[in-house]
Order: structure tokens, then sequence, then C-alpha cells
């Protein structure tokens, strides 16, 4: 599709391939869309209409909640649970899945979502951004249960991100390539900027929150330690380092130029009772479909995620995604 086409052309154009699809997946995504939208006018405003700081009150996972985090997960309901196009929801924020009122017409989709993402930036003015997972609704039943949610990620049939950074920028996936938008705030649509984006398969650059070196598994520690010892290394290149604390720009600058994120397992998280620090549902799902649909790969260091069969809802994995072979490096170590 031609550089410059609005998200809505886009997605009609590439539902018109399959016969039976009657509009509801483009209204789906138009009202993620405008969610999107809403959250990105409010990021950019910030302190001028007192959206900062925190909320006062923990989620399920003994986060501390920042207003905007509420406040997203309410854009987000308000825009997706009257409008027929999906029968339930769940989000980061909300400890139970979202059942949609009694009057409320029922859609063919379900929607997991982390409506603000690397929210411990959302103070000091650095990129954050939302990140969302479709998948199919079990038919005719007007209140979908947990296990219904709770599906490999092979079963996604849509995920994407949108980044609210110096532009906000939405990207998407179907299962047929990645594809980036960028939003026009002066008419207030998503422009298509890149298509069929496509991850370097060989990467000099890693990132990983160094501070937790000390708790890491060995397989983690000796591929850090490679990439530290440079050309005298066994690598024999140098490696360059960045940790931005928000996934979404972290995926970003993945698409964009390549490199490996990780957020393994440690003995720290282990000491609290977690088996990870991401989210499969809403935050490894969705990320390692956008990956996946650009050449890139990602695993818990042991297995591929998208094969995971999912346990609960607020389930934590190990994440190791981006360029395919230090990928594939990485996950060799711990077998
Ligand atoms: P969230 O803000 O949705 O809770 O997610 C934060 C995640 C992720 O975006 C980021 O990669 C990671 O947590 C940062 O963790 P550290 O603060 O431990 O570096
Ligand atoms: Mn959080
Ligand atoms: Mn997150
Ligand atoms: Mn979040």
């Amino acid at each position: 599709m031609h550089i410059g086409t609005t998200l809505t052309n886009f997605i009609i154009e590439s539902q018109r391939k399959f016969s039976g699809a009657t509009g509801e997946f483009t209204g789906l995504l138009n009202d993620i869309a405008v969610a999107c939208k809403k959250i990105s006018d409010l990021v950019n405003k910030g302190d001028l209409v007192g959206i900062l700081g925190t909320a006062g009150s923990e989620n399920v996972q003994g986060e501390q909640q920042k207003k905007l985090d509420v406040i997203s997960n309410e854009i987000f309901i308000e825009a997706l649970a009257h409008n027929g196009h999906v029968a339930g929801l769940a989000s980061e924020e909300m400890d139970e899945i979202y059942e949609l009122p009694k009057q409320a017409p029922r859609g063919k989709y379900l929607v997991l979502f982390d409506p603000l993402d690397g929210s411990s930036n959302i103070d000091v003015n650095v990129s954050v951004g939302t990140i969302f997972s479709i998948l199919k609704a079990p038919p005719g039943v007007d209140n979908p249960s947990t296990e219904d949610f709770l599906k490999p990620g092979t079963e996604q049939v849509a995920a994407g991100y949108c980044l609210y950074g110096p532009s906000t920028m939405m990207v998407l996936t179907t299962g047929q390539g990645t594809n980036m938008f960028t939003l026009d705030r002066d008419f207030g649509e998503f422009l298509l900027t890149h298509s069929d984006i496509q991850i370097p398969e060989d990467t000099q650059e890693f990132a990983v929150n160094a501070s937790n070196m000390r708790f890491w598994e060995e397989p983690v520690q000796r591929y850090i330690d490679e990439c530290l010892a440079g050309k005298d290394g066994p690598r024999g290149k140098d490696f360059n380092m960045r940790w931005i604390a928000s996934m979404v720009a972290e995926v970003h600058r993945i698409l964009t130029r390549g490199g490996i994120f990780m957020y393994p397992l440690d003995s720290k998280l282990q000491s609290k009772g977690q088996t990870g620090k991401l989210r499969l549902m809403y935050e490894a799902n969705p990320m390692a479909f956008i990956i996946e649909q650009a050449g890139g790969a990602a695993t818990t260091g042991r297995e591929r995620i998208l094969s995971m069969s999912p346990a609960a809802i607020h389930q934590r994995v190990p994440v190791v995604l981006g360029s395919k072979n230090e990928v594939d490096r990485l996950t060799g170590y711990h077998h």
C-alpha cells in the first residue's frame, strides 16, 4: 500500500482479501486508534492538565498506579466497550477481565492491553506507549470467561502498539508483515510511513537493565560478558547499550535499526515469587507477534513466546527479542 495512506484505508484495503469480512475488525482498530489519539493528546499536554504523578492505588501486581495508568485504562474501556466490536477486555490495570455492560452490543473480538507502558517514565517526560493484542472471542458467548482469553500468542489476529514519543506512532501487524503509521496531529490521522519493516538479523546493540546483573542466570551473564568484551572478546566486535525502561520504545528502536532486548528471569524476581518481569498476555505476546512479523525472533530464553500456553491473565515471563541471530545465540546458551 502506498506511503501516506491513512490507517483506516490501510485496514479496509487489507480486509478486502477476506471474503466475509463485515467491517467489524476495521471498526475495532478504529476504536483503538481513537483511544490512542486521546492518550497521545493527554501525554502531550502533560503537566498542563494535571495528569502526572501517582494515583495513590496499586494494581493487582503490586505496582503503584500512576494517574495516567488509570486514565489510559478508562479511555480504552470507554472507546471499546460500547461499539459492538468486542466481547470482553483484559488489562494490566484491572484485576479481573472486564465484562461488558449488559446492554452493550457484543462483537467477535477480545482485546488485551497495557494502557500505559513504561509509566515510570511519564513524570520525567520520556517516551511511553500503549500495547494491545487482539484475539477471536468464542462465538455466541455473551460474557467470555478468563479461560477464553488464555490462548497462545499464535492465535492473535492482530497486535500493535502506539508510541508516544517525539512523534506519536502506531505499529500494527495483522499477520502479514509489520507496518508503521505516524500521527499527523494537524488533522488527527495516522498515516502509513513505513511498510513491511524488516529487522536486521545481526546487531551490535543490546538493551537490558544492567543493575540486575548480579541476579542473572549464567547464560545471560555469559552473553552480556561476551558483548562487553568487545573487539578482543569471543564476539570480535564492540557492542553499544541502551535502556529506556519503556518496552514500547525499545521495541520501536529494534524495529528501526535492529538490536536485542531482554528482561530475563533473575534471582531477585524469583525471590519475590515472580516468573519474569513482563506480562505474557499484553506485553510479551503482542510484541513477539510484531517482532516475528518483521523477521525477528522472540523467546523466553528457553522457548518461543508465541507458542506458550498461558496459565493466568497476568502471568509474567522472561523476554528476549529482536535481531534473529542474537536471539538465537542467547536462546542457544540456555540449552
Ligand atoms: P509498565 O510501565 O507497563 O508496568 O511496564 C514497564 C516495563 C517495561 O516497559 C520496561 O521494559 C520495564 O518494565 C522496565 O523495568 P525496570 O524499571 O526494572 O528497568
Ligand atoms: Mn505497570
Ligand atoms: Mn508495560
Ligand atoms: Mn503499563
